[in-house]
């Protein structure tokens, strides 16, 4: 059995046969954060979408004490690199095997500039994640608008989905819903929401609006799912 753990924003941990992974790791200064980067000791990859800071977290700190691989578009890796993170870079629509299973970067609608003082650095292209754990497809789909490249996931057979519904930076209740038509997983999350007022959202309503295109799993922080 795989287990996603919800850790607040659109911070998961994914554990199954070969695999310890963190997705975009945003604890400190996360207010929904339900751990802290200090608790995550034995880790193998962090699966990291774009380079905005309520994504890229605390992925170095938590890297450089675990050891664990990087996974990233080629200009985050580039980046990681030489703050000396071990990366395996990848990019939009690349699919590679790994020893737990398969992976791939699929594209979204959404910036990756990483903020550094008052500098912007380009971060490339934000990306989504599909990730294959015990024979089974996970996909979080990072930050993203709604985009018709979803429908491509169709035959992708996704079990869960993980979708922002904050609106704002990324799609509402309403966009995430049509996703969920598009995508057409077994299982819904909802993610990227209430973490600040700008994406306040109503998970409730979402689960409404999907209605019984999937199992709609609303997870508090901490909370786990098994697929
Ligand atoms: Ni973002
Ligand atoms: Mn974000």
């Amino acid at each position: 059995m795989a287990t996603i753990r919800f850790l607040g924003h659109a911070a998961f941990h994914v554990e199954g046969e070969g695999l310890k992974g963190l997705i975009d790791p945003f604890l400190t200064g996360n207010p929904q954060a339900s751990e802290g980067a200090g608790n995550f000791t034995e880790l193998d990859f962090i699966f990291l979408t774009h380079g905005h800071g309520d994504h890229l977290g605390d992925t170095v700190q938590i890297a450089k004490r675990t050891g664990a691989t990087v996974v990233a578009n080629f200009e985050l890796c580039h980046y990681l690199e030489r703050k000396g993170l071990k990366c395996h870079a990848m990019h939009i629509g690349g699919r590679r095997r790994f020893p737990f299973g398969r992976v791939k970067l699929t594209p979204a609608f959404h910036g990756s500039g990483i903020l550094e003082g008052d500098r912007m650095i380009y971060g490339g292209l934000a990306g989504g994640f599909l990730i294959e754990v015990e024979g089974k497809n996970l996909y979080h789909a990072g930050d993203t608008g709604l985009t018709k490249e979803m429908e491509l996931l169709a035959e992708e057979d996704v079990r869960i989905a993980l979708l922002p519904i904050g609106g704002n930076f990324v799609m509402d209740e309403e966009d995430a819903a049509r996703a969920v038509g598009m995508i057409r997983p077994e299982a819904v999350v909802p993610m990227h929401y209430d973490t600040f007022d700008l994406v306040k959202a109503d998970a409730g309503r979402f689960a409404d609006l999907v209605g019984d295109a999937a199992r709609v799993v609303i997870l508090q922080p901490g909370q786990e799912l098994r697929f």
